[in-house]
């Protein structure tokens, strides 16, 4: 009988462990570094602080503290060249609809340095 208890709590643990790592797969990776990626902003951009290298050499911007600078409205309309930031717009235009536009720069407004 304590042999079927202790069973019974072993799969208790078993299934709240399981739960536990899945619960957190989307904290450990946003939905907008997932775009970020996939949108092949890393051809042009690191976020060194999020283990994302560029594979350019030069001239490659690093990322890692633009939510120290910009306002997700405002990354927004940059990447849709909406806005320009010193009288120059980006050179690329977000290609994808407008919630995954969100999620990115809800996502990069995140990336801050101290
Ligand atoms: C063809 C190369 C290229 C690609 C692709 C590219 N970028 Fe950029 N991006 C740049 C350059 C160059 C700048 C700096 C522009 C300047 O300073 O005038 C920049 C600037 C930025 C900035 C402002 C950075 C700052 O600190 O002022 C953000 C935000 C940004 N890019 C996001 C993205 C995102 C998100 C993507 C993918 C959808 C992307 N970029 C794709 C070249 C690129």
């Amino acid at each position: 009988m304590k042999n079927v208890f202790s069973f019974v709590l072993f799969l208790a643990f078993i299934v709240a462990m399981y739960g536990f790592a899945f619960s957190n797969v989307p904290a450990a990776d946003p939905a907008g570094k997932k775009i970020f990626v996939d949108s092949k902003c890393a051809s042009c951009h690191s976020v060194t602080s999020q283990s994302i290298e560029s594979k350019k050499k030069d001239k490659i911007v690093d990322l890692s503290n633009v939510g120290g600078k910009l306002k997700v409205d405002f990354i927004k309309s940059y990447l849709l060249k909406k806005e320009k930031i010193e009288g120059k717009a980006h050179p690329a235009t977000f290609k994808g609809d407008e919630t995954a536009l969100t999620d990115l720069a809800t996502w990069l407004a995140t990336l801050k340095q101290k």
